[in-house]
């Protein structure tokens, strides 16, 4: 997407968070769509082209450092304390930009919405660049004032008399530079305001004063959401989420009711499949055009090809792998199982760490006994098996292709090619002892 000629830099600023959550998680790794809010910024990044992330963390959110590092490596964290501000902030990762000579751009931890594309135009200048939006209710936001397409500066809320607070252009919170430029002016600015912090903000107007060009673009309002409290947490995911049918929507997937149905950041339904009403993907979904979810089935880390049918009231968890045509049916779990064409468990089955063949048929009630209370083990269950109702599959155990299990059975040998397995008691009828036993029970009861 970029027509880019310099090497660009992300600056991600997550320290100085408020408690408003009031929750023991920090707030950028509070989730949209199951993904954390600081790693749909730090995707932005990458999608912008960023050779260099460095994300300013609070020293008091160890949880937050390990985030990044595990994703970005230790390289990119800068740390921030005590928080002094915006501007404070971004000085804060001149040290991890060491020896970056391009563009910078600066975003917030807390704005998930935000995407690559909202944040493209601000690339390409000599000078400042920030996203601006038209609020609906200004209130706190850092005004615009704009004299044309320039901008002359940007006044914080708490600093604006009652004509810019009148205002309806604001400042998102991004903003691009030259990185020389932009430490150079951020050098110069100082904390005398009314938060006694150094605003990032002050550097459009010691940049138009140098006579270097600044300038805004603008994104819609819904895409610069800030998220502050639990609240606004569920307002961005709703947001998210309605983004999210749409796409669906207008790539031919099938849904009577989208309102119900919650997608993660990551999910992926081909086009001409149908999700019923009431479906939730967790992250890790492919569902291929063709499938049909049905309602009530939650679906994460799996793979459903075209011709399936999940649920209603079917559970897919990681590794489950679906091919053409397989049939899932409800109060099915199906974890780290692949289940070849044509495969069928239909109903009431735990289907745990496994392949199923061909045509193969899984009973009612079939469980895969995977686990010993210390190690997993494999099901194997060979093309055209049938596995007769309510039998428990104790692993590592493997079916061969055609077997014929009959129901009740606990299987603990492996069974060859078109066996015909028991592994249940045998079956004794005593003529006549029903009703035996029926008149010594009545004839206790009746002493009582
Ligand atoms: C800031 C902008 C304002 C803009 C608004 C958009 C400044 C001075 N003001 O105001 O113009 O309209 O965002 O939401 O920049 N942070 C740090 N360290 C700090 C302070 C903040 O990392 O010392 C981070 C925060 O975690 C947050 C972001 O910077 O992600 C913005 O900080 P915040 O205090 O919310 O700034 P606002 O007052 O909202
Ligand atoms: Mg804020």
């Amino acid at each position: 997407m970029t027509s880019q000629t310099r090497p660009r830099a992300a600056i991600i600023l997550a320290a100085g968070q408020g408690t408003r959550m009031k929750s023991p998680l920090p707030k950028v790794l509070h989730r949209v769509g199951h993904h954390t809010m600081l790693d749909h910024a730090i995707d932005a990044a990458e999608a912008l082209g960023c050779e260099r992330i460095v994300v300013v963390v609070g020293d008091h959110s160890p949880d937050v450092r390990a985030h990044v590092e595990k994703r970005l490596g230790a390289a990119s964290i800068a740390v921030q304390d005590p928080p002094l501000g915006t501007g404070h902030a971004v000085r804060a990762a001149e040290a991890a930009l060491a020896g970056f000579d391009g563009e910078v751009v600066v975003t917030y931890g807390d704005v998930p919405l935000l995407k690559a594309s909202d944040i493209e135009p601000v690339f390409g200048g000599e000078g400042v660049t920030v996203v601006g939006f038209h609020a609906r209710d200004p209130g706190a936001y850092g005004r615009l004032i704009l004299d044309g397409d320039t901008l002359q500066a940007i006044t914080e809320a708490k600093e604006a008399s009652a004509e810019v607070l009148a205002l309806t252009a604001c400042n998102s919170g991004v903003m691009a530079a030259p990185s020389a430029l932009l430490f150079q002016l951020l050098a110069g600015v100082t904390n005398d305001n009314a938060k006694g912090e150094y605003y990032l903000t002050d550097v459009v107007e010691l940049a138009r004063r140098a006579n270097h060009p600044t300038h805004a673009v603008f994104a819609e309002e819904d895409a610069v959401m800030g998220v502050n409290s639990q609240g606004e947490l569920a307002q961005a995911e709703a947001l998210f989420q309605k983004v999210q049918r749409e796409t669906f929507l207008a790539a031919g997937v099938t849904m009577p009711a989208p309102e119900t149905v919650h997608f993660a950041w990551d999910t992926q339904v081909g086009g001409g499949a149908v999700i019923e009403p009431f479906v939730v993907f967790g992250p890790g979904a492919v569902v291929a055009g063709g499938a049909r979810i049905r309602s009530f089935s939650h679906v994460e880390g799996a793979r459903v090809a075209s011709g399936a049918e999940v649920g209603p009231y079917a559970r897919l968890r990681p590794g489950a792998d679906l091919a053409e045509g397989v049939r899932v049916g409800n109060f099915v779990e199906v974890k780290n199982v692949t289940m070849a064409k044509g495969a069928k468990a239909n109903h009431l089955a735990y289907l745990g760490d496994g392949a199923v063949g061909e045509k193969a048929n899984v009973g009612a009630g079939t469980i895969f006994c995977n686990y010993d209370g210390f190690n997993k083990a494999r099901t194997e269950i060979g093309a055209g098996a049938f596995i007769g109702s309510n039998s428990a599959l104790v692993a590592p155990v493997s079916i061969g292709a055609g077997v014929v299990v009959g129901s009740g059975s606990v299987v603990t040998q492996d069974a060859p090619a078109d066996a015909l397995v028991f592994g249940r008691a045998r079956q004794v009828n005593k003529p006549g002892a029903g009703l035996a036993f029926r008149d010594k029970a009545k004839s206790k009861k009746d002493a009582r």
